[in-house]
């Protein structure tokens, strides 16, 4: 089975990198900087399934070039990982103080990407016999659960990716490609809470949420536990 992985490096992409290539999956990991990314070099001398792909998931060449590097190979799962939270810890900005550059970024990295990636890989999907675009999103994109104000380029970019990835879902179920909408939990990871759950727990379960997906559930969003996430 085949796996391409967005923001691979560290956090939960390092550990689904970690945890699918334990399972002699083959894993096409993707990182910004491949050079810098240390971690992820050692965990590819450890394992040969896994190869190290650079894709920043904004630069329509980096695009171009993953879907070259890649032509001919059949995904079974395309993983849109990689996202940014750029605002200060969960208070800023307030009206007054809206950094448009920053919330822009946000939403080029969290939303345009997950899409670009997808859509430079369909080929790929395309060709594996049952594939699925997993996406992690976030409970901070469900419109239902903002009550407070803050975190608010990350919480639209999450939001706007879950009706981007619906949209998707819809186009590519008759196509037999599966998606699916995964929220991790809080994990302790550079972006998420120091009392979150560790990484390896987050990612077994969104490893089995994965493995129980079937093409009907396409476009459902869930927990790594398995709870239904509120829109
Ligand atoms: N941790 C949590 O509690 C939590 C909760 C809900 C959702 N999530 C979601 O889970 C995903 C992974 O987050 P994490 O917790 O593992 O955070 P993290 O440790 O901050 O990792 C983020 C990853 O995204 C990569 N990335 C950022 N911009 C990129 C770009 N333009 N192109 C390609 N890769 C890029 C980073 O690469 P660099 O090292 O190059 O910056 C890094 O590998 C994110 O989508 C996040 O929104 C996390």
């Amino acid at each position: 089975m085949k796996i391409l992985i967005t923001g691979s490096n560290r956090g939960l992409g390092l550990e689904l990198t970690r945890q699918y290539a334990e399972d002699a999956w083959q894993v096409f990991a993707t990182c910004r900087h491949p050079a810098d990314a240390c971690e992820l070099h050692a965990l590819a001398g450890r394992h040969s399934g896994i190869s190290i792909h650079r894709l920043d998931v904004t630069s329509p060449d980096d695009m171009r070039a993953i879907a070259r590097e890649l032509r001919g190979e059949a995904l079974d799962v395309l993983f849109n990982n990689a996202g940014v939270y750029l605002e200060e810890r969960y208070d800023a900005p307030r009206l007054g103080a809206v950094r448009y550059e920053e919330w822009r970024r946000t939403l080029e990295v969290n939303t345009l990407g997950a899409v670009r990636v997808t859509e430079a890989l369909l080929p790929n999907l395309l060709s594996a016999p049952k594939p699925v675009v997993a996406t992690m999103t976030s409970h901070m994109g469900s419109i239902d659960d903002i009550d407070m104000p803050g975190s608010l380029y990350y919480r639209s970019s999450k939001a706007a990716l879950n009706a981007a990835m619906q949209v998707l879902s819809a186009e590519l179920a008759p196509k037999n490609v599966g998606l699916l909408l995964l929220h991790p939990g809080g994990v302790r990871t550079r972006m998420g809470p120091s009392d979150g759950i560790g990484a390896d727990e987050s990612v077994r379960g969104l490893r089995r949420r994965l493995e129980e997906f079937s093409l009907e559930q396409s476009g459902r969003f869930v927990r790594y536990d398995g709870t239904e996430m509120p829109w």
